[in-house]
């Protein structure tokens, strides 16, 4: 294994413990919106966003105590976002992460419950006294984390998602759309592990936030990409999917080609911003690289 990947499992495990810790409580209201939750948080992922915050977070020096549940949260909302992005109304798919999807396994109310109350779930975990974090800083990430999520973020470019299919949108609205549903809260993910160091100078955060902006669109138009030439097993979720739905995608408006020097593009970008920090830079540069190669 290399060393990213060793670093994303370990990452990965140590957010699933603690998601599973926040989740599975010992006498939940409703077992079955609990399960529903469990089912579509637990089950599978990549975790890239938790492994940002705490990339992010320890190459500027902060503890994993503190990074963990700012993991938790992300995650918890991206969840949601996944549960609610595959019903009928949405993008209507039936297997994600290798399973059924969470209104095909429960029903439509349970997945739409599920997706609300993981989403609040990261809104208490992220509000909870944090070690480490002063409670100033600790409101600017439950804003960043608002923004990124709402109307300004994932859920404004899941509309755009949705009102762009059936039609050929042009290239600046693609990256509106692009950036608003994935970007935002990739972008999050980076700002809250910048922020858990109080001290960070405002210069190294914009470096970062470029960094994460490149990556957030990068992590879209590869996602498209892999719509095309990835199959159903390997990504464990339906491959043609978007061709199905007449998704307005990168390959679909720039030709296969062309997305995949996007993709390398915004890469180099986000490479280019890593270049002018002073630190350790070489965990993230790998991961720059990885959104790019991955095939699932
Ligand atoms: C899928 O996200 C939806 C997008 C925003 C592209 P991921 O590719 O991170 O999905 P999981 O969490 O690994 O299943
Ligand atoms: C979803 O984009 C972005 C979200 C905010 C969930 P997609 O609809 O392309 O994600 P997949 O391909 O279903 O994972
Ligand atoms: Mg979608
Ligand atoms: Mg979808
Ligand atoms: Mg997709």
């Amino acid at each position: 294994m290399t060393p990213l990947l060793e670093t994303i499992t370990y990452y990965q495990q140590r957010v699933n413990n603690n998601l599973s810790q926040y989740i599975k409580v010992e006498n939940p209201t409703s077992s079955k919106l609990n399960e529903a939750m469990a089912y579509g948080a637990l089950l599978g992922g990549k975790r890239i966003r938790p492994f940002l915050v705490y990339a992010v977070g320890e190459m500027l020096g902060s503890s994993k105590l503190t990074l963990d549940p700012l993991a938790c949260a992300i995650e918890s909302v991206h969840a949601y976002s996944l549960i609610h992005d595959d019903l009928p109304a949405m993008d209507d798919d039936a297997l994600r992460r290798g399973q059924k999807t969470c209104h095909i396994q429960f029903d439509e109310a349970a997945a739409i419950l599920a997706g609300d109350a993981l989403q609040t779930l990261a809104f208490e975990i992220i509000s909870q006294p944090i070690d480490g974090l002063s409670a100033n800083t600790q409101l600017k990430m439950v804003n960043i984390l608002a923004k990124a999520s709402g109307e300004a973020g994932m859920c404004g470019g899941q509309s755009l998602d949705l009102e762009a299919e059936n039609k050929q949108v042009g290239l600046s609205s693609l990256e509106k759309i692009h950036a608003a549903k994935t970007g935002a809260l990739i972008e999050a993910a980076v700002t809250l592990g910048a922020l858990s160091n109080e001290q960070l100078p405002p210069q190294h955060l914009l470096l970062l936030q470029q960094f994460s902006s490149s990556i957030g669109l990068a992590f879209q138009v590869q996602d498209d990409i892999l719509d095309i030439i990835s199959d159903t097993e390997t990504l464990g979720k339906p491959q043609g999917s978007d061709i199905a739905h007449q998704k307005s995608t990168y390959p679909a408006l720039l030709g296969l080609e062309q997305a995949i020097a996007k993709a390398t593009s915004l890469c180099e970008e986000a490479l280019h911003a890593l270049t002018q920090l002073p630190y350790n830079t070489q965990l993230l540069e790998s991961f720059a690289l990885y959104i790019i190669k991955r095939d699932r």
